[in-house]
Order: C-alpha cells, then structure tokens, then sequence
C-alpha cells in the first residue's frame, strides 16, 4: 500500500493571526512563540509582513534569527519594495520563504488594484521572478482566489509556476467558499494548470461562514498539499482555519483522507494556552480539541459508557493534543530542576538570565501560596516578555473603598527610571486606579471589555485580569496576573496603555497597506 501523503503545516499565527482586533503581540512574545511552533513541528512559520512596519520588519527578523528548524516565511505585496524589505527581514534565516500575493478577483481588479487582467498576471510574474532572486522558496497568492474566474485563475497560476513559485497557495479570503465547491476548484486547478505538477497547491480558508476547516480538508481530499492556519484559529475578522482541528482531522480520520501531518500533537495543547496567555484572547469552553470542554463528559450515559470503555465516546485521548490528565503542583521547596522542566513542558524557550529571573518570582509567589500551578508559572513567563516592550511599570498603589468612602487611589508609576506620582476618585477602586493611570500617561482610552477571574482553583488564587480598550478606533488587550484583583486590575490597564505607546513609538503593525 503507497504511504500516506504528508500535508504541509503552513502556520501564520504571526502574520493573518495577528490581524485579529486586539492579538497584538510584542517582538519578544513572537520569538517566544515562534519557539514553540518549532516545537510543535509545523513545517512554515509566517513570522509577518515586513513592509508593513518597523515592528513587523523586526519580528521577521527576529524569528529568522532565533528560530530553527521550519521555513521561516515573510508576505510581500506584488511590488518591489515589499519583496526587497522582506528578503531583508528573512536574511538570517537558514531556510527562508518569501510569500507574494496579488489580487485576482474581477472585484478587486476592478475596485482595488483598478487593473486589468493582463496587468495583473504581469505584476504576479514580475514580483515572483523577483522573490526568486533572493530564494529558491517563493510562494504566490491570488487574493481572494475563490470569487476569481476560474480560467483566468489558472492562467495566472500558469505563469506564476513559469516563473518560478514553487507553491501556489489558493486563498478563500473572505470566507465564501462551500466545502464541495472548494474541492472542485483545487481539483480544477490540478487538472487544467499544465505545470502544476511543478508547484504544491496550498489553501488558506478564512472563517467567515464557519467553514475554514471544512474549506482546508475538502481542498486536502482533491489533492492541496499544504494546508495554512493558525493556532486557535485567530485571524482577520471571524479567523482562518484553526490549525489544531485540521491536524486532528487528519490524524483521527487518516482512513479517509489518506493524509496525515508532522505535527507533534502533544504540543497543541500547551502552544494554544501558550498563544491565550500571550494575547489574553481565550477560547471558548466548547472549541473543539483545545477548549475546556472538549473532553468533558456531562452525561451520565456518557460518563458510564467511557469509564466501561473509552471509546465509546471518545474519539481522541486528550493526554495525543497534550492535555495535562493530572496537574502538577509546585510550591516552595520545589527546586530549579524542578521549575526548569515545567517552563520547558509548558513550551516556553528562556535564556539563563529568563529563567532565573522567573524562578526568583516564582519563589517569591509560593510564599505567598502554598500551591503554584501552570498557570501561575504562565503568568510569571509572560508578565515578563510583556515587560520587555514596556514603557511605564506600576511601582506603587493603594486605594481607599468601603461603603462610606469616595473611593480613591494613588498610583506610582515609573518610566525609564523616573516616578511618577497621582491620585484619582472613581465609581470603585479600579475605576479610580484607571483614572490615576490615565492621568499620569496620558493615554486617554476607551474600557470596552473587562474580564477577571480566578487562575486556578482555591482562595488564595491568584486573579486574572484581562481588559480590551480603545484607543484612535483601535481595539488593545491588556492582561494582568496578582493575588490582589486591584492590583490584577492596574497591570492589565497598564499593559494595554503600553502597547499602545509602543504602537506609537513605530514598533507596531498600522493597519495592512
Ligand atoms: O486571506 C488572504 O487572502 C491572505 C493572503 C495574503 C494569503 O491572507
Ligand atoms: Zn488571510
């Protein structure tokens, strides 16, 4: 029997993932979690897109120069400047990809590009015939290649191979595809595009409709050899195909689509927490594979059926994406050893210096709680990579509430060495702990999301903060970890204000061009 093909794992958690409102992530946090895609064993990292900005330029960068092991890969528009920027960023990468997209369809020829045909097929030549100046790896995408005609898409793919892209990769940008016709196009495009055979189709299905997956393994069924996505299916509006549930798909159903994936399955679990505690944006309860409740069983016919045999109702075992079946516990007396083989269990790549300064916190925090769990340790990890990009540190607070009292507090904050001092009143102690650090920052900003809530079981948990503010129209989350919720409260404030100055400050990605 011929072997299984093997689906190439093409992750842009980093570039389309961070295009959702408010998954910003400094450059610290994009190499932590370039890490433990490596770890995970995707083929292709999309560190980003460089033109874009300073801070994306050296995000590429970045990844490119700490990463090893996957394709580390960079967008670029069909236009010289943009492929020239991101063969910069790529530079230092031992395997590099650089990704040149064009749009195809008549509404964005007509509305966007204002083009004709005959233009665009010579801007997607010209921009991929430059890309191969700088790397054998050039991948090429008609934007929104599933509203594209289907003739015209093919005469484009054509030429683009003729030039030199070695994968074509077959966007549903705005989530319109239908699975059964997705199929038919990529079976199309095998059949009618005469070099085909020189290129490996690729897919990268947007969830508009809720059919990002649905879209990426009807594609795999008629023969696409690389599938795009991102971990917990962040991305542009309702997000792209969520890379845990195709790797499981196709793990857990390999008899049908005869296809599986490198994927090391036991790290999906610890990089999707890993992504949450970065970007504060959690999963819902019931998201297949990686939510809280995926391997739940509420029923007692259920609950019965898998205790006599698991089967009966299970069709993955959570210990094959990596869920925990008993949480380790540490506490005070635990050693380094000890807390250095947890940070590695959980994903995270630190420096010496890294980790002795979260063991030290680490310390610090079973002091004061018996019990430090994973999330705890997560926290600690990532209140420091956050730290990295910060501007301002809370260095002082205190707040006075109570029935009979204007709620007041006094907030020290310091900045490149210097406190600063002042007071605000509020509705309630983080009301008033807000307005003291919008006064000292300066930063006016909008509340539009608060959320707390214990990080793990006991009452001498710590509480998690996670807060979403506007500012300029712009969406910023913001998280913060402490035993004292007020406290909790200030830091994630005070995270979402100094991502925003580090936007200001040219590190972060303005809208796409
Ligand atoms: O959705 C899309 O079309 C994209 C392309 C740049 C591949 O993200
Ligand atoms: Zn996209």
């Amino acid at each position: 029997m011929a072997d299984k093909r093997t689906i190439t794992i093409f992750d842009t958690t980093l570039r389309d993932g961070e295009q959702s409102p408010g998954a910003s992530m400094n450059l610290n946090e994009k190499v932590q979690f370039a890490h433990a895609l490596a770890k995970l064993n995707v083929d292709v990292i999309e560190a980003g897109f460089p033109i874009a900005s300073p801070g994306d330029f050296e995000a590429v960068r970045g990844v490119s120069e700490a990463v090893a092991g996957p394709i580390i890969c960079g967008l670029a528009r069909s236009l010289e400047k943009d492929i020239v920027r991101a063969a910069e960023a790529l530079a230092p990468a031992a395997r590099r990809r650089i990704h040149v997209f064009c749009a195809t369809s008549e509404i964005h020829r007509n509305h966007k590009l204002k083009k004709k045909k005959e233009q665009i097929i010579e801007m997607s030549v010209q921009a991929v015939r430059l890309a191969r100046t700088f790397t054998d790896d050039v991948e090429f995408s008609p934007e929104d290649a599933s509203r594209t005609e289907w003739d015209f898409l093919n005469d484009v793919l054509a030429a683009v191979i003729e030039a030199g892209a070695t994968t074509l990769n077959i966007p549903d940008t705005v989530g319109y595809a239908i699975p059964e016709q997705f199929g038919a196009l990529i079976r199309n495009i095998r059949d009618k595009v005469p070099n085909i055979d020189k290129a490996v189709i690729s897919v990268h299905c947007h969830n508009d409709l809720g059919l990002a997956v649905a879209n990426s393994l009807a594609a795999v069924a008629a023969g696409a050899g690389q599938v795009e996505c991102t971990i917990n299916g962040i991305g542009e509006r309702a997000g792209n195909a969520s890379l845990e549930e195709v790797v499981m798909a196709l793990r857990t159903r390999g008899d049908v689509f005869d296809a599986d994936t490198g994927i090391d399955t036991r790290r999906i679990y610890p990089t999707s927490r890993l992504l949450t505690s970065i970007t504060g944006l959690t999963v819902q309860r019931n998201k297949a594979i990686v939510g809280d409740n995926a391997f739940a069983h509420e029923a007692g016919i259920h609950q019965h059926g898998v205790l006599a045999h698991r089967e009966t109702y299970e069709i993955m075992r959570p210990e094959d994406v990596g869920i925990p079946s008993n949480k380790l516990v540490l506490g005070k007396h635990s050693g380094h050893h000890a807390f250095r083989d947890r940070v590695a269990t959980l994903g995270y790549v630190l420096t010496d210096e890294e980790m002795n300064a979260a063991f030290d916190q680490f310390i610090a925090l079973a002091d004061k709680k018996k019990n430090v769990y994973d999330e705890d340790i997560e926290a600690i990890i990532d209140a420091q990579s956050e730290t990295a990009g910060e501007v301002w540190t809370l260095t002082g607070l205190q707040t006075i509430a109570g029935d009979s009292t204007t709620p007041t507090a006094t907030v020290t904050l310091t900045r490149e060495g210097e406190d600063r001092t002042d007071a605000a009143i509020g509705d309630g102690p983080v009301d008033a702990v807000y307005s003291a650090i919008q006064r000292i920052t300066g930063v006016t900003v909008t509340l539009s999301d608060y959320q707390l809530r214990a990080l793990t079981g006991g009452t001498d948990a710590q509480g998690e903060v996670s807060v979403e503010v506007v500012h300029d129209g712009r969406k910023f989350r913001g998280r913060g970890v402490h035993t004292d919720v007020v406290e909790a409260s200030g830091l994630a404030y005070l995270a979402a204000i100094n991502r925003i100055l580090t936007v200001q400050n040219g590190h972060y990605r303005p809208a796409q061009p």
